[in-house]
């Protein structure tokens, strides 16, 4: 069956990024000059998504403005000649068509997720958490509609992360099947290291099929009080197949700090525009004593 239709939660309370995510939401801050969920939208639908259902909460409503048509401001472009914007902001209403449904409370990502389900259905769907970016050739998402299409199951876009990171991160126990390819028998939300069954992270993207939302309305609250994804996840491993993929490309959680500084720095060295002129600005930062 085709993946068209995308989750992206999107209702998290940013606590780690207070004060800014007091009144903007973490998935409206920018990396240089588009927001984290344009990003991820842009990915979604060079992989074939069509429809998307980004999960809001109270205080999230930039996200809607965001990607709804802005007459106002076109017509004020237009009439100062700026028709290059306009352009980028034709482009950012016209990427999918865009639902939205209000995560009431906070009660954790598989609460999140399961607000998805009548939009969903009896189909696979494909999920992008809002704070994460990946920078690849080919969108992280279609390398794993590609691992979908070859095995017509659940898989988890996964990373190997080093030892002392292995705490952030849901990990996954798993066995090889092919070259970065894994069958999940189970997983471990932010596990110790010595208790780890692996090193392989779960980063952010899924590919998921609907049994997921039975599993979900079944999951008592895990760590933290909250409905976690992982264990529905471990739940549907031990019942049809899952993998994992190791997807090729640089990940950003953007949910951090430093995350979000890493990815501010780095797309802004790769853009055309203003790369050359801020690495020459940061070699002479890096100098500075002063700084
Ligand atoms: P995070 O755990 O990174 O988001 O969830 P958070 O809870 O906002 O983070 P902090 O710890 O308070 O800073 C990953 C994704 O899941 C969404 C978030 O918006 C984020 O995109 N999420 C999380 C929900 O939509 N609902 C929730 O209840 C929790």
């Amino acid at each position: 069956m085709k993946i068209t239709k995308a989750v992206i939660p999107a209702a998290g309370l940013g606590t780690r990024f207070l004060p800014a995510t007091k009144a903007v939401p973490k998935e409206m801050l920018p990396i240089v000059d588009t927001p984290t969920l344009q990003y991820i939208i842009e990915e979604a639908a060079k992989s074939g998504i069509e429809d998307i259902l980004i999960i809001t909460g109270r205080g999230k409503r930039a996200i809607e403005d965001h990607f709804d048509k802005s007459y106002e401001l076109e017509t004020e472009l237009a009439r100062a000649g700026k028709h290059d914007y306009i352009e980028g902001l034709e482009h950012i209403s016209s990427l999918a068509n865009i639902h939205y449904v209000r995560q009431k409370q906070a009660l954790g990502l598989g609460h999140a997720i399961l607000c998805a389900k009548s939009f969903v259905g009896n189909a696979p769907f494909a999920v992008l958490l809002g704070d994460d970016i990946v920078h690849s050739e080919t969108p992280c998402l279609k390398q794993m509609i590609d691992v979908y299409d070859k095995y017509g199951s659940s898989v988890l876009g996964v990373q190997e992360v080093a030892r002392e990171d292995i705490s952030k991160y849901g990990i996954v126990d798993a066995v090889p099947v092919e070259k970065n390819i894994h069958r999940v028998q189970g997983m471990v939300e932010k596990p110790n290291p010595e208790n780890a069954p692996s090193n392989i992270a779960v980063l952010g993207r899924y590919i998921i099929t609907p049994e997921i939302f039975t599993l979900l309305e079944n999951t008592k609250p895990g760590a933290g009080g909250e409905i976690q994804l992982t264990d529905a996840l471990c739940a549907l491993a031990g019942m049809q197949p899952v993998y994992s993929s190791i997807f090729d490309g640089k990940r950003y959680d953007v949910g951090s700090k430093i995350g979000f500084l890493q990815a501010t720095v780095e797309y802004a060295l790769r853009r055309e525009d203003i790369g050359a002129q801020f690495k020459e600005y940061l070699k002479t930062v890096i100098g500075d004593t002063k700084c």
